[in-house]
Formats: C-alpha cells, sequence, structure tokens
C-alpha cells in the first residue's frame, strides 16, 4: 500500500496537497476553527510534467514523498507559481534544488520569486495572458489576473481537462472533504474566505471572472479547501460576490459598557426584524474582528453601536471599523447608534467612520445613559428610517 494518498483528481492530475489540522489562524487574522489544507498538483503530460504551486515549507517532507511516489525518477519539468505567497510557493527553493525544472510565473511573479525565494531569473520562464506550454496531450494555459489577491497572481487552465487552477480564488479554509460534494458547509467556508481575502479587491475578481466564463471549465481546483468538481454553484456566488450584490440585511456590531447600548440594540433588532430585514448581531467582546468578514460580503446596512470612552468610541468598537474599512465591503448604509455619561464626542468619530468607510450615513442617535421611552421612541423611528432605506434598495 502506498505511503502518501495522492488521489487522481482528473485524468493524469493529482492532489500533492497537506491538511494542516492545527491551523487556527490565517494572516494573523482571519479564524480557521478546522485548519486548512494547502493544495499543491501535478499534471502529467507525455513527455513533461508540471507542478501546480507548491506547498507550505512545515510540509515539504510529505510534498516530495508524494512526489517520488508518483513520479519514481522521472524528473519534475515544470513549476507553476500561480501566486508568491509562502503558503503555495514556500517550498520553490526546494523544487529547484532537486529538479532541473523551470519556474513558469508572471513578470511580477519572476520579480517575487527573486525577491522572497532568491530564485535566479534564469531559471525563470516569463508568461503573459493566453501563454501555454505543451506537456504531451496535456496544455497548460496562463491568465495573470493581477490584484485578485497579490499583483502576481495567475490563473492556469489545462483544456484537455477543462480544468482550471484557480489558486486562492475560490480556496475555502474547509478540511472536511477533497471535493465539493464531499465536503461539509462549502459556500459558508468559501464565503469566508472571499470576505477576508479577495473582498477587496472585487472590481479585480469580476474582471477575472470575465475571464473565467470564456473558459470552458468543469472543474477548479483552489489553493485551499475542496476541489469544486460541480462548479456551478461556487462560479454563481463569486458572480454575485464580486458584482456587490448586496441582501435586504443588516450588521449590528455593538459594544455595551453598562447595557445601556445594549439595550438601544436590543430595540433596533426588533424593528428591523418587523420589517423583514435579515440580521447578524455581533458584541465586540468576545467576537474575533475577522469574523465579520464573512457577513460583510453580501451585507447592505451596518449599525454600529458603542458608548463614548473618553471622548470617542469604545476602542473595540474602533478596532471593528478598522477591520471593516480594511475589508472594504459593498455596505450602502449605515447608523450609529451611542449611549453616553458626559460627552458626546463618539458621534462624530461614528459619522466620520462612515464617511472616511465611504458609507451613507442614515443616522445618529445619541442616548444620555439608560434610554428612557422617549429615547426608545426615537430608536424605533430611526430603526424604521433604516429598514426602509434597506428595502428600497432591492
Ligand atoms: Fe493561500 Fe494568498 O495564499
Amino acid at each position: 500500500m502506498d505511503k502518501y494518498a495522492t488521489p487522481q483528481i482528473s485524468d493524469r492530475v493529482y492532489a500533492l496537497g497537506a491538511t494542516d489540522w492545527k491551523r487556527r489562524v490565517f494572516d494573523a487574522l482571519a479564524p480557521t476553527p478546522i485548519g486548512t489544507t494547502y493544495n499543491g498538483y501535478l499534471v502529467k503530460g507525455d513527455n513533461k510534467t508540471a507542478l501546480i504551486d507548491t506547498i507550505h515549507p512545515d510540509f515539504r517532507d510529505e510534498y516530495f514523498g508524494k512526489i517520488e511516489q508518483l513520479l519514481g525518477s522521472t524528473p519534475v519539468d515544470y513549476v507553476i507559481m500561480n501566486h508568491a505567497e509562502p503558503d503555495h510557493a514556500g517550498a520553490i527553493p526546494d523544487v529547484l534544488d532537486k529538479f532541473a525544472a523551470t519556474l513558469i510565473t508572471t513578470k511580477k511573479g519572476a520579480e517575487l520569486a527573486g525577491l522572497y525565494y532568491n530564485v535566479p531569473q534564469d531559471r525563470i520562464r516569463i508568461v503573459k495572458e493566453g501563454d501555454s506550454v505543451d506537456l504531451g496531450g496535456k496544455t497548460l494555459t496562463f491568465h495573470p489576473s493581477p490584484f485578485i489577491h497579490w499583483p502576481e497572481t495567475m490563473l492556469t487552465y489545462l483544456p484537455e481537462n477543462k480544468l482550471l487552477f484557480s489558486c486562492d480564488f475560490f480556496a475555502a479554509h474547509n478540511t472536511s472533504g477533497l471535493f465539493d460534494d464531499e465536503a461539509d458547509d462549502v459556500i459558508l467556508w468559501a464565503k469566508k474566505y472571499y470576505g477576508e481575502i479577495m473582498m477587496p479587491l472585487a472590481k479585480m475578481g469580476r474582471m477575472a471572472m470575465d475571464k473565467i466564463r470564456k473558459l470552458d471549465v468543469e472543474m477548479i481546483a483552489p489553493s485551499h479547501g475542496p476541489v469544486y468538481r460541480h462548479p456551478e454553484t461556487i462560479l454563481a456566488e463569486y458572480t454575485r460576490w464580486t458584482n456587490q450584490m448586496t441582501k435586504p440585511k443588516a450588521l449590528i456590531v455593538y459594544v455595551s459598557m453598562y447595557k445601556h447600548t445594549e439595550r438601544m440594540v436590543e430595540v433596533f433588532v426588533e424593528i428591523l426584524r418587523n420589517k423583514g430585514i435579515e440580521i447578524r448581531v455581533f458584541d465586540m467582546v468576545g467576537t474575533e474582528p475577522g469574523e465579520l468578514a464573512e457577513h460583510l460580503v453580501d451585507t447592505r446596512a451596518l449599525v454600529l453601536a458603542s458608548p463614548t470612552v473618553l471622548g470617542a468610541m469604545h476602542p473595540l468598537i474602533q478596532y471593528a471599523g478598522i477591520m471593516i474599512k480594511t475589508f472594504k465591503p459593498p455596505l450602502k448604509y449605515g447608523m450609529f447608534i451611542n449611549s453616553y455619561g458626559w460627552g458626546k464626542s463618539a458621534s462624530a468619530h461614528g459619522a466620520e467612520f462612515f464617511d472616511s468607510a465611504k458609507i451613507e450615513n442614515v443616522g445618529i442617535i445619541e442616548v444620555n445613559a439608560a434610554p428612557g421611552e422617549e429615547d426608545n421612541q426615537n430608536l424605533r423611528e430611526a430603526a424604521a428610517v433604516l429598514a426602509d432605506k434597506i428595502l428600497a434598495d432591492t
């Protein structure tokens, strides 16, 4: 029995990836509660063999064991670097040491391969849109897609198999199965990943989707998570996400010190719910800001709720605000609700946040200490105004 699992995912295409069961956070930002996978692939032509990306360097021994198991003494001829981040490109120096292979990447990729991995430029072949390499009965065509993620990012297509190697595009930190039809919560995990990584660059993602639509894609092999052998669903979701289509949905992000702000949030929740708005509520005490990314992908409105602390929004709300701006979500409408003691200045900061995040400021509600009946009525009316804005957009 073979030592390693090297499943054939398509004719003469093998998965070489590793599962990092223990990893609990990615980019020091995104929660990965069930770990992640680092997917690499091997394509065997009649004459030549190519690796599609490599592996996180922590898994290099396993990776080389898999290559040897599949190839024996046959060499690797090409390494395709779709993306230069170390979780996929980190083993490139080892591969180039072991094999007299050529690294294929974009012009920017060549620069980053030199910078990160000291790859000599004479080991690199630079490709541009539509270039290809013939492996003998298998062809790899290259489609640079800068800034769908990093500037060097490229998609690689194998027309004989109608297979797209998409690197981080369509990826997911999902360790629950090799194929989409074997894995759990495929779209949920993909949406989290999109929110964390791809959402800030949605315009470039749209351009990549236009490019992908012109290819005849029956399988997508990304760099994390399951291989899509039924790619229609993820393609449809990515079309919606990259087009920044939002739902009648509101995200309520709050912190409460004496439950005054929380009581204000509760009024909002009731009204928005009664108006048929889908809502998600996050108390930032105990919420990792990375958890917000998934919900920002298709949410139309944001309610920020904070007490005043030393003349500003609570630091956890400031932090959440920084994260939300970083993710560049398609939020359209915002409302700030605030409970203050002796100073109102947090509200000015709330307004500044919406301005700088290019979110329409629908209103600011301030309450001195605990909300009374008149305050609650103001909150109900404000929530109704926000709900009408959200619904008018559908
Ligand atoms: Fe999975 Fe951008 O590296």
